[in-house]
């Protein structure tokens, strides 16, 4: 979804962040190879990640991604949902290119949005759709309340999505996979300010960049151990050094996703 972008960006720094980004590609020609997936990955299959599901709108073009927890209940962000009704969005299983026909096409017969959520940067982005159609795709665990441990900083985890391939870029049409770092709280903070909402939010990315979600990544999974963790949420722009992507802090949703999976 093409939600927050730009947080707490004036354009004297745009112009800043502009030089300093023309002159690292004159220091480092090599780095100015062609953006990848998301941002900075590689691609990859709804085979490998049968769990990943596109959410579309009623023509079944992809705005968002979503995880499959259960037969008939998908994981995604609430901010991907703000002003969707069940009528208005499908869940797409097993479809690894955007423009692909295969896989299996499910409507929405509730959607559940946090009822906490006002915006992305306030945290509580979190939304469970249930399916009309169960999905005949291997489902993914997520993360228990007490499982708070899994965000060491430095950990390993895998992003996915169909989302933009640069900042200003444009989708993907293979699905896409990068692994990034957990950012610690205390340098997300220092990242993002008030915006980051430690509770809520937990941060994953290189502090040079490079490597990100993306616009159309959001509601997607961030994997920690194969085990969903987080939710795609927001960014400064995307990949950029400094600026890690923030995911939903799904520990803290735990209980309260499993109250809507089991209902
Ligand atoms: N809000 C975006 C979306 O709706 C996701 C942005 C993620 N940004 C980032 N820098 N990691 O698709």
């Amino acid at each position: 979804m093409f939600g927050p972008r730009r947080v707490r960006k004036t354009a004297a720094t745009l112009v800043a962040t502009a030089a300093a980004a023309a002159t690292a590609l004159l220091a480092s020609p090599t780095a100015s190879a062609a953006p990848q997936p998301i941002v900075g990955g590689t691609t990859t299959t709804t085979t490998a990640y049968p769990f990943m599901m596109q959410i579309t709108d009623a023509s079944q073009n992809q705005f968002c991604g979503g995880t499959l927890v259960s037969p008939t209940k998908v994981v995604t962000a609430a901010h991907c949902m703000v002003g969707e009704t069940t009528s208005s969005v499908r869940v797409v299983g097993g479809r690894t290119y955007l423009n692909g026909t295969n896989g299996t096409v499910s409507r929405v017969s509730r959607i559940w949005i946090n009822p906490d959520y006002t915006d992305a940067t306030n945290g509580d982005d979190v939304a469970v759709l249930t399916l009309s159609t169960s999905m005949p795709y291997t489902t993914a665990k997520y993360v228990t309340s007490s499982q708070t441990s899994v965000y060491a900083a430095g950990t390993s985890a895998r992003i996915l999505g169909w989302g933009t391939t640069s900042e200003n870029g444009s989708s993907s049409n293979q699905l896409r996979t990068a692994t990034v770092p957990i950012v610690s709280d205390s340098s997300c903070r220092t990242s993002y300010g008030s915006d980051f909402v430690q509770s809520d939010m937990v941060c994953a990315g290189y502090s040079s960049g490079g490597v990100d979600t993306c616009q159309g990544d959001s509601g997607g999974p961030l994997l920690i151990g194969g085990v969903l963790a987080g939710i795609t949420s927001w960014g400064e722009g995307c990949a950029e050094a400094g600026y890690p992507g923030v995911y939903t802090r799904l520990t803290t949703f735990s209980n309260l996703v499993t109250a809507q999976v089991n209902s």
